[in-house]
C-alpha cells in the first residue's frame, strides 16, 4: 500500500489551463486546477467505469467532470502506450448501467440510437450488464444485439440469460466466463461478470441468483482452473451478500490466488479488502469517476517474481480519478497537443453531432438558482424537493374533470435523479433530472383521515411494507443518489459514508467535490477537494392542492405510478380496502414531459 500524504500532493500548473478545446464537448466548462495525487503503477493495472448512465458527453455544468467518452478513449490509449513501454499490463473494465439518465441515451427514438456506437468505441477488456439494461424489454434486446457483439469475447454474463424473441429459447446473454493471458506480463486470468440478485427485469431476460450460479458445474470447473489470478466484475456492491458468497467460493478452492473484484450499482466511490490477496474497487457514477487499481506481487507460473515485487502478499493501490482533461494530462504527463488521439477526437466529434441531432442544448428555461437533491436540507429554499413540493406539483397535478376536488399528491424522492444548476435547463437536463417514464395515477375520493396518514407511513413505517414484501429503501433508492441511505442517521446532517470529509486538510481555494473515506483511508481521490455536506431526504414528499379552509372529508390521492405498491400497502394499514383496480390514470404525459412544460411556462429564456 502506497499512501500519499500532503507532502506528495502536486498542484497542477495553471499554465496548462489556457485552451482546452482539444477535447471535451464544445459547451463543456474548463476544469479548475487542484492539488493532485499521482497514480501508482503495478504489474497489472485497471481503469474502471461503472453506472455511466448515458453521461458519455461528460458533465456540461460541472468542470470537474467535463471530459467526454472520446477523452476517456484518448486517456486509455495513452495509458496503454505507457504500460506497453514499461512492460506492464492495463485492463479496462465496465460494470454496467450504461444507459438511462442522460439525453444522449434517452432522447432518441428508439433510445440509445447513438450511444451504443459511441460506447462501443472504447476498447474494454471485461464488461457486464447492469440492472438498468434490463428494466425494459427493448433495452435488454439492444444489449443483446448491440453491446454484446461490440465486445466480442469480452462481454461476460455469468448469471444472465436472454430469451430469443423468435424461438423463445433461453440462452446465455454472453459467455459465462473468460480465460485469457495478459499481453505484457503473461498473467493468466480467469474472469467472471455478474449482476446482483435482481428481480425487476423485463420478461426477456433471466437473472439467476448468484448463490445458485456458484453451484453450477461450469462455475465449479472455472474456479478449479490453473490460473495466476481471478477477476470478478459485476454490477454488484462490494460489501453485499453476492460478493461475499463469490469470495468464499473462490477462496475456498484457491487459498492465496489473487482475486480482484470490481463493483457497481450503489453509485459510490468504494473499496473493499477481503483479505491480503483479494480487493475490490467501485468507480462511482455518471462519468464523474474513472477508477484506477494496480496490483503488484502477482506470482506468474513459470516466472520469477521481479525484484520489486518480492513481497509475500499482493500489494494493491486505488485512485478515484475525477473525469476531466487537466487530470488526464497530469496522469499521462502529456498536454493538450500531445494528449488527444485521433480516435478519441473522432468519438468526441460523434458525441457532439449526436447531441446536435437530438437538440439536447435546446433551452426550456433558465434556472434562477441551484436546486439540490442532497446538498441542501429538506425543507429549504435550496432543496429541489421543496421546489417540487411547493412550486411544481401544485401546478402539474391538475385534471380538468376533477377540478376543485382537493388532492394530495405524493412522489418518491428517488424519482428525481440529479441536481439542477443555475442557468440553462435544456432538453438534456430533463432526462438527467428525471429519466424515469413514470406517470401520475390516482384513487378517487379517498377518506381524508386515511389519505393524510400516508406520507408518514411511507416515510417511517417499515413493518407495513415488510409484510407486503416491499423495501422502503427502494423509494429513495441508494441507486439514485450517491450516498448510502441505509446508514444515514435521521434526520440531521449525516456523514455520507465513503464520501465524508477529508479530515484535517483545509487548504483554501479547493474546489468542492468528492472527499472519499474508504476502507483503505482518505487518500483515494486523485484530486483534493473541499468537502460537500449532504442531507438526508425523506422517502416521499407530498403536496396538498386546492385544499379548502375546513378539513375535507374526501380527497383525490394522486401519486407517481412507481409507488403504487407502497401506497396500496399503506392504505390497507389505515383500514381502507383498495386494490390495483382502483388506481386510475391521472395525467397522460409522463412526469418528465410535465416538468419540461412547467419550466417552459415558469422560467425565462435569458440565462
Ligand atoms: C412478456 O411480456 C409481454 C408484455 O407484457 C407479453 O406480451 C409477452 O407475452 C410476455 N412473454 C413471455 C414469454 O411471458
Ligand atoms: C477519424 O475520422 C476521420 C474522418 O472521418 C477518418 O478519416 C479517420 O480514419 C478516423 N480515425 C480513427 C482512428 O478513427
Ligand atoms: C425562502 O424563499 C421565500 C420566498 O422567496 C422567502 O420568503 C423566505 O424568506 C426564504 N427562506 C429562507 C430561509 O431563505
Ligand atoms: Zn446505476
Amino acid at each position: 500500500m502506497t499512501g500519499f500524504g500532503r507532502k506528495s500532493l502536486v498542484w497542477l500548473l495553471s499554465s496548462l489551463l489556457p485552451s482546452l478545446t482539444a477535447g471535451a464537448q464544445p459547451s463543456a466548462p474548463s476544469p479548475v486546477a487542484a492539488p493532485m495525487r499521482p497514480l501508482t503503477w503495478g504489474q497489472l493495472n485497471f481503469l474502471q467505469t461503472t453506472d455511466t448512465h448515458g453521461w458519455h458527453a461528460g458533465h456540461l455544468q460541472e468542470p470537474q467532470y467535463s471530459a467526454d467518452w472520446g477523452d476517456y478513449i484518448s486517456f486509455a490509449n495513452r495509458m496503454r502506450e505507457k504500460a506497453d513501454k514499461e512492460g506492464r499490463d492495463l485492463l479496462l473494465i465496465d460494470t454496467g448501467d450504461r444507459i438511462e439518465g442522460n439525453g444522449l441515451y434517452d432522447a432518441s427514438n428508439p433510445k440509445g440510437q447513438y450511444t451504443y456506437d459511441i460506447f462501443g468505441q472504447q476498447d474494454i477488456d471485461i464488461i457486464c450488464t447492469g440492472n438498468h439494461e434490463l428494466y425494459q424489454a427493448d433495452a435488454a434486446a439492444r444489449e443483446y444485439t448491440n453491446t454484446v457483439p461490440n465486445f466480442p469475447g469480452k462481454y461476460i454474463a455469468s448469471n444472465l440469460d436472454y430469451i430469443n424473441p423468435k424461438t423463445g429459447e433461453q440462452i446465455p446473454m454472453a459467455q459465462r466466463y473468460r480465460k485469457f493471458t495478459t499481453k505484457n506480463q503473461g498473467i493468466r486470468v480467469v474472469a467472471f461478470g455478474f449482476l446482483f440478485d435482481f428481480s425487476g427485469n423485463a420478461n426477456n431476460t433471466v437473472v439467476q441468483p448468484v448463490e445458485k450460479t456458484i453451484q453450477e458445474q461450469w462455475f465449479q470447473d472455472a474456479i478449479r482452473e490453473d490460473t495466476d489470478m481471478f477477476i470478478v466484475i459485476g454490477h454488484v456492491t462490494l460489501h453485499g451478500p453476492e460478493y461475499k458468497a463469490l469470495y468464499k467460493a473462490i477462496r475456498g478452492r484457491n487459498w492465496d490466488t489473487p482475486i480482484q473484484f470490481f463493483g457497481g450499482h450503489s453509485h459510490i466511490r468504494d473499496v473493499a479488502k477481503y483479505d491480503a490477496n483479494a480487493y475490490g474497487l467501485q468507480a462511482g457514477r455518471y462519468m464523474e469517476t474513472i477508477g484506477w487499481a494496480s496490483l503488484d506481487g502477482i506470482r506468474i507460473k513459470g516466472k520469477q517474481l521481479e525484484k520489486t515485487s518480492e513481497s509475500a502478499s499482493l500489494s494493491f493501490t486505488r485512485r478515484y480519478i475525477d473525469n476531466n482533461l487537466l487530470g488526464y494530462y497530469y496522469h499521462t504527463g502529456l498536454d493538450e497537443s500531445s494528449f488527444p488521439t485521433e480516435h478519441g477526437t473522432n468519438v468526441s466529434a460523434s458525441i457532439r453531432d449526436a447531441r446536435k441531432t437530438l437538440g439536447l442544448d435546446h433551452n426550456y428555461g433558465c434556472a434562477p438558482k441551484d436546486f439540490w437533491l442532497n446538498r441542501a436540507p429538506f425543507p429549504s429554499n435550496d432543496s429541489l424537493f421543496t421546489w417540487l413540493q411547493d412550486s411544481v406539483l401544485p401546478e402539474l397535478v391538475h385534471l380538468p374533470e376533477r377540478k376543485g376536488v382537493p388532492r394530495i399528491a405524493l412522489t418518491n424522492t428517488g424519482a428525481m435523479r440529479f441536481d439542477i444548476f443555475k442557468g440553462a435547463f435544456t432538453r438534456d437536463t430533463t432526462y438527467i433530472v428525471s429519466p424515469f417514464i413514470s406517470k401520475f395515477v390516482y384513487i378517487k375520493d379517498v377518506p381524508y383521515v386515511s389519505a393524510s396518514q400516508l406520507l408518514r407511513l411511507i416515510n417511517n413505517g417499515g413493518p407495513v411494507f415488510e409484510a407486503a414484501g416491499l423495501q422502503k429503501s427502494q423509494l429513495t433508492s441508494p441507486e439514485h443518489i450517491a450516498i448510502k441511505s441505509d446508514i444515514i442517521p435521521e434526520p440531521e446532517v449525516y456523514n455520507p459514508g465513503p464520501q465524508s470529509p477529508l479530515g484535517g486538510l483545509s487548504t483554501p481555494d479547493l474546489v468542492p467535490g468528492y472527499t472519499t473515506k474508504d476502507e483503505l483511508g482518505d487518500d483515494g481521490d486523485d484530486t483534493v477537494h473541499s468537502p460537500l455536506t449532504f442531507y438526508r431526504v425523506p422517502n416521499c414528499i407530498e403536496s396538498r392542492i386546492e385544499f379548502p379552509e375546513k378539513t375535507p372529508e374526501k380527497v383525490d390521492l394522486v401519486f407517481i405510478d412507481f409507488i403504487t405498491p407502497w401506497v396500496l400497502a399503506a392504505l390497507t394499514f389505515t383500514g381502507e380496502k383498495y386494490t390495483k383496480g382502483d388506481v386510475l390514470p391521472y395525467l397522460k404525459d409522463g412526469f418528465t414531459e410535465l416538468l419540461a412544460e412547467w419550466i417552459k411556462q415558469n422560467w425565462g429564456q435569458d440565462c
